[in-house]
């Protein structure tokens, strides 16, 4: 049994072509570290030398050759997978990832498509699945107004995520309605779920009779609106972020809770993830910023939370249109609030939503990509 050696051997080296040991043997394309199949590594990261260096570095044939110590194994990299790896990581939930807007850079409402041709021409699929990822939100157009049709719309995004209310839930006045949604009454700029964890990143809406008057859509940028608060007022901004806030809903089959901040940031503080709802946001407690202070750390919360309901409710911020029947509109759940108009309750309005996820969407559209690229 071959001993290892205590040090690296004088000659070793801790990189080659810029990348370090360590990376280079985690992803050596060997068949005893990946499966040639299905790509997947073999090899745990816990079989990793804890200390790896270079004994040899080779070019034959226009490829890599390593060889590794302690254990002399062997990898050989192409150079144009190597090129592959030069881009840094981008996670595309992020407002780093996204196109943000305000009501005036969709004068005509929100990027549509009709559902004839979304439905029929890959292309166009690709077209709306891309605008909600970039811009949180898409409209299709002539979905037949049938009970059950926004099912076949969250389909063609990935899969429908059920809830407690159904693979999908009605929307219309109801006598004794469990969620204000079920009434005539104004709804403010909002997420759906967001007593949920993980929650439902995809929201679908689809209108299958309109009401007389009133009851318009109108939807809002929140990572935008969350990027403002951060300019005009950073301390409020810093607070939702860091205040855990516990949303709750329970009726006689449901009981939900889940605790996260009002904006979510990703680990390098770029805004990734927005969860507000007024209606199910329970009382502040302490946990967040400004340790356990009763009376100064909920002053500030809801001092920041009312300063970005403010923003979220500027009219240049909010996107408004009528959703007539047929309508569908599908927005990032984690990223675009919507709101509605109050309308009279002894009308017909009647909505159909469902929930689906982001991930889907970001599969199903590089799967399209893969067949309509050039
Ligand atoms: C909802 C909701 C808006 C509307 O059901 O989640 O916010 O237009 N509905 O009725
Ligand atoms: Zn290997
Ligand atoms: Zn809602």
């Amino acid at each position: 049994m071959p001993v290892t050696p205590l040090s690296p051997p004088a000659a070793s080296l801790d990189q080659a072509a810029g990348l370090a040991a360590a990376w280079l043997r985690a992803n050596c394309p060997c068949g005893q570290c990946q499966d040639p199949g299905s790509g997947q590594r073999l090899a745990g990261l816990a079989d990793l030398p804890a200390q790896v260096r270079i004994t040899a570095a080779t070019e034959a044939g226009g490829d890599l050759h390593i060889t590794f110590w302690p254990d002399g194994h062997q990898a050989v990299f192409s150079p144009s997978w190597l090129k592959t790896q030069a881009a840094t990581a981008t996670d595309e939930r992020t407002e780093d990832a996204k196109r943000l807007w305000a009501a005036a850079d969709f004068p005509a409402g929100p990027p549509a498509w009709p559902w004839r041709d979304y439905r029929g021409r890959e292309a166009a699929r690709a077209d709306g699945l891309a605008a909600l990822l970039r811009d949180g939100m898409m409209l299709l157009r002539g979905v037949p107004a049938r009970p059950g049709a926004v099912l076949a719309v969250a389909q063609s995004l990935g899969y429908v995520r059920e809830t407690n209310y159904g693979r999908l839930f009605d929307v219309r006045v109801t006598a004794t309605p469990s969620n204000l949604a079920f009434t005539g009454l104004p709804i403010a700029p909002h997420t759906d779920n967001p007593y949920r964890d993980p929650v439902p990143t995809v929201q679908l809406l689809h209108c299958l009779a309109g009401a007389a008057e009133g009851g318009e859509s109108g939807l809002v940028d929140g990572f935008a609106a969350a990027g403002l608060l951060r300019r005009e007022d950073p301390a409020a901004f810093g607070i939702l972020a860091a205040t855990p806030v516990t949303f709750a809903y329970r009726d006689a089959t449901a009981d939900l809770r889940a605790t996260r901040p009002v904006i979510g940031l990703d680990p390098a503080g770029r805004i990734r993830e927005i969860r507000f709802n007024h209606r199910s946001m329970q009382p502040w407690q302490p946990g967040g910023p400004g340790g356990g202070d009763r009376v100064a750390g909920a002053a500030a919360f809801y001092a920041a939370a009312g300063a970005f309901a403010r923003i979220l409710a500027r009219p240049a911020l909010m996107l408004s249109f009528r959703l007539e029947p047929g309508d569908c509109v599908a927005f990032d759940n984690t990223r675009v609030l919507h709101a509605r108009t109050g309308f009279a309750a002894t009308g017909t309005r009647h909505l159909q939503g469902c929930y689906a996820d982001l991930d889907g969407v970001s599969s199903s559209l590089a799967v399209l990509r893969r067949r309509t690229a050039p």
